[in-house]
């Protein structure tokens, strides 16, 4: 039986995301909830290394369906390990990347049909949603050029993509927050990084805390 709560945090590359999931750490603290951090694709040894398979730049000839197959199958195993017990042990769980990212890279980036990517995440998550997504969005040259400033980690796969395939995947996300409104909240991450934190608390608080 789910208790926790779990919010999932989704963007285009560059977006800050992961730096927002850090900053809202001790602000979350004071809730009362204990909290716990992970990632997709990842967050598990199988699923990390399912992880390299994707993201190596050696990969040249990954097909786009074995690429969805992979995080998919990364997905599946990562629920199972981290996700349902953390729901189960009553935790405020935050997750970067979910079902989202293969809806919105796969599906709008790479043009696999979108119908068949939400099957296979139910599929995946046995029917497992957020309770709530929060979308950081930015501009793609942006958000790519942030990336450019800010690199620490080594070239992957993903980061080889086209500007074209990152304004399909912004385009995707955009879609989808008209099409579920009620769990996806759009954030302005353009702002500064505090703001953006400032921001994305006050949705968390709104919709979970208040009183
Ligand atoms: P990562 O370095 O974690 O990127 P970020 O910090 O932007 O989250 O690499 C994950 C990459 O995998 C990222 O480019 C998005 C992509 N991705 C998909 O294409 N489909 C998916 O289902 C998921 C979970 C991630």
């Amino acid at each position: 039986m789910k208790k926790g709560l779990f919010i999932s945090f989704e963007g285009p590359d560059g977006a800050g995301k992961t730096s927002v999931l850090q900053g809202l750490l001790p602000k979350l603290a004071t809730f009362g909830m204990d909290l716990e951090t992970t990632r997709e694709p990842g967050g598990v040894a199988i699923a990390e290394s399912i992880r390299s398979l994707i993201l190596n730049p050696e990969n040249t000839t990954m097909d786009d369906k074995t690429e969805l197959l992979l995080y998919i199958a990364a997905r599946r195993q990562h629920l199972k390990e981290r996700i349902l017990p953390a729901l189960e042990d009553g935790k405020l769980l935050l997750v970067d990347r979910f079902i989202d990212s293969s809806v919105a890279y796969q599906g709008f980036g790479r043009g696999l049909n979108v119908e068949d990517i939400n099957w296979l995440n139910t599929y995946a998550t046995d029917g497992l949603v957020p309770d709530l997504t929060l979308y950081f969005d930015i501009e793609v040259e942006e958000g790519l050029a942030r990336i450019a400033k800010n690199r620490h980690h080594d070239v992957d796969r993903l980061d080889m993509e086209t500007v074209d395939m990152h304004e399909r995947v912004r385009q995707g996300y955009l879609s989808m927050l008209d099409r579920y409104p009620d769990r996806i909240v759009k954030v302005d991450a353009s702002q500064e990084l505090e703001l953006v934190i400032a921001d994305a608390l006050a949705v968390i608080v709104e919709r979970f805390f208040k009183n």
